[in-house]
């Protein structure tokens, strides 16, 4: 076979396989086989000095015109390929703007948060204003402003986290009593709700280590536990209905003088008697108690002038009773089944 015949069939063969590619791999494998350094056109162009003078410069035109055919086509194949390749991601990404879109899911708020946000609410109706304070709060304000000095026995009433010797998680919202009372002018009346998170080291069924509770702290002339009593049972029928009845029980806490207990009629019995109540036909549901002197005095304010009212309440307590949850961890395992109860 001459040199001419072996060209054209190179070529033949060449452009078949070209046409046959399929993707960029198997063309780039191509183009090493055919135009590669040990492929057969660099043979054939190292062969030319043992062809005749003569037939050289013809056959040489036709190895560039071979080399260039195949150039050109394996351009063109790689562009048809990469157009190809295109489609078919755009074919398989399509989107169908015809389906129904997906909703939004609307969430709610929290049973903790519907309960604060109630008895807020029915506070501020009575003329409270609702104050914050800190969770992170020192020694001076969550105990000894509150007649609790160091090593008061009853510090012992609540498991502390401490942060430093001076700086705690609070305990309890109590110290935002002694923190409004320095805001103010010595003596000026206060009526005040305070809302917010303590902690404690408990957990079990009815203890979180992170809890919620509404203090409440009235200071003016003249106030006494009648006003304590009747500003509470509003509240307690507000909160739970107008049948609920209430009583006060003699307790101790050291910011107040006297301290009671207070209790609503069970809310599940009605007051016969049942699991809930421990067949007493009570719940305790909060703490309060007429303001200690020690516990003005030391915010500035002059007992023998002023005097007032203290109260706290746990919200997730108050919660429990009013949905008839009996365990209060449901809260915080952030169960939908749970919270969706409360829409
Ligand atoms: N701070 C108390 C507690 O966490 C609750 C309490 C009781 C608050 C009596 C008061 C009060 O203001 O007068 O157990």
């Amino acid at each position: 076979m001459g040199m001419k015949d072996m060209l054209l069939e190179l070529r033949d063969k060449a452009l078949q396989d070209l046409e046959a590619a399929v993707d960029p791999q198997q063309l780039q494998e191509l183009k090493v086989k055919y135009l590669g350094r040990k492929g057969p056109m660099t043979e054939i162009l190292r062969g030319m000095g043992k062809i005749p003078a003569e037939e050289r410069p013809k056959i040489g035109e036709m190895v560039n015109q071979v080399k260039q055919v195949l150039e050109q086509t394996l351009k063109d194949r790689a562009e048809i390929l990469r157009e190809e390749a295109l489609k078919a991601k755009l074919d398989h990404e399509k989107v169908d703007i015809t389906l129904p879109g997906r909703k939004p899911g609307i969430g709610h708020l929290h049973p903790l948060t519907l309960t604060a946000r109630e008895i807020k609410r029915i506070f501020m109706h009575m003329g409270f204003d609702v104050v914050e304070g800190p969770e992170i709060d020192n020694d001076y304000y969550n105990f000894e402003a509150l007649n609790l000095p160091k090593d008061h026995p009853a510090r012992d009433m609540q498991d502390t986290f401490y942060i430093t010797e001076n700086y705690l998680l609070r305990t309890q919202t109590s110290g935002v009593q002694a923190r409004t009372m320095q805001a103010h002018e010595p003596n000026t009346p206060i009526r005040m709700i305070s809302p917010g998170a303590v902690y404690r080291n408990d957990y079990d069924a009815t203890h979180s280590p992170m809890f919620h509770q509404v203090e409440g702290l009235v200071v003016d002339r003249n106030i006494s536990l009648a006003d304590l009593k009747g500003t509470l049972e509003l509240f307690c029928r507000e909160m739970f209905g107008d049948d609920v009845k209430i009583r006060l029980r003699p307790s101790y806490f050291p910011f107040t003088e006297p301290s009671c207990e207070v209790d609503i009629s069970c809310v599940i019995c009605g007051g016969k008697g049942c699991n809930v109540c421990k067949h007493s036909g009570w719940l305790e549901i909060l703490g309060a108690g007429e303001v200690h002197p020690n516990v003005l005095r030391m915010s500035g304010y002059d007992p023998s002038l002023m005097n007032g009212y203290a109260f706290g309440m746990g919200v997730e307590r108050i919660a429990m009773l009013k949905y008839g949850i009996d365990d209060l961890r449901l809260f915080f395992e952030n169960d939908l089944r749970f919270i969706r109860q409360f829409r």
